[in-house]
């Protein structure tokens, strides 16, 4: 199974950023950890960016070449409908993912434009988040392939 993981703004900062929210660990050390958890036939690529328009880029070039997307949009979840157009279009199973509990923090982060275009939305874990949302692609997946 490919998958693609999806990184929105400010994301590159995790290990400096809010570390009492976010933790001490880079998105690079988010990384490493993940692909020691998956099977190794199994390809998770990584992408990150803070510009609205490369992660539209990114998510229509996951189209006819990967079976599922994990997104974290940082901010852009309260209010890109334009990313949550490029979801639906793509029509690639896809799972929201919040390092942080975003149904505990400020009102504006309870709103999530994607969560309806997405098959399931994973809050508060940390990086856990990350290997729960593959777990459930791969789920979907295997589900897909024995229907
Ligand atoms: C975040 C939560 C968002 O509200 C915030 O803007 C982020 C990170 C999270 O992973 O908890 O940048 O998506």
């Amino acid at each position: 199974m490919k998958i693609k993981i999806i990184n929105g703004p400010n994301l590159n900062l995790l290990g400096r950023r809010d570390n009492h929210i976010y933790g001490k660990e880079t998105l690079r050390d988010i990384e490493t950890w993940l692909h020691s958890k998956v099977n190794s036939k199994d390809s998770v690529k990584w992408f990150q960016s803070n510009h609205e328009g490369q992660i539209i880029d990114e998510i229509h070039a996951c189209i006819d070449s990967y079976d599922g997307i994990i997104i974290n949009p940082g901010a852009f979840t309260h209010y890109s409908y334009a990313i949550r157009d490029a979801i639906e279009s793509t029509k690639i199973p896809t799972v929201e993912v919040h390092l942080s509990d975003i149904h505990n923090r400020e009102d504006f982060r309870k709103i999530s434009v994607i969560k309806d275009v997405c098959i399931e939305q994973i809050f508060g874990h940390g990086k856990t988040g990350y290997l729960n949302a593959a777990k459930i692609l791969f789920a979907y997946e295997s589900k897909k392939r024995n229907i």
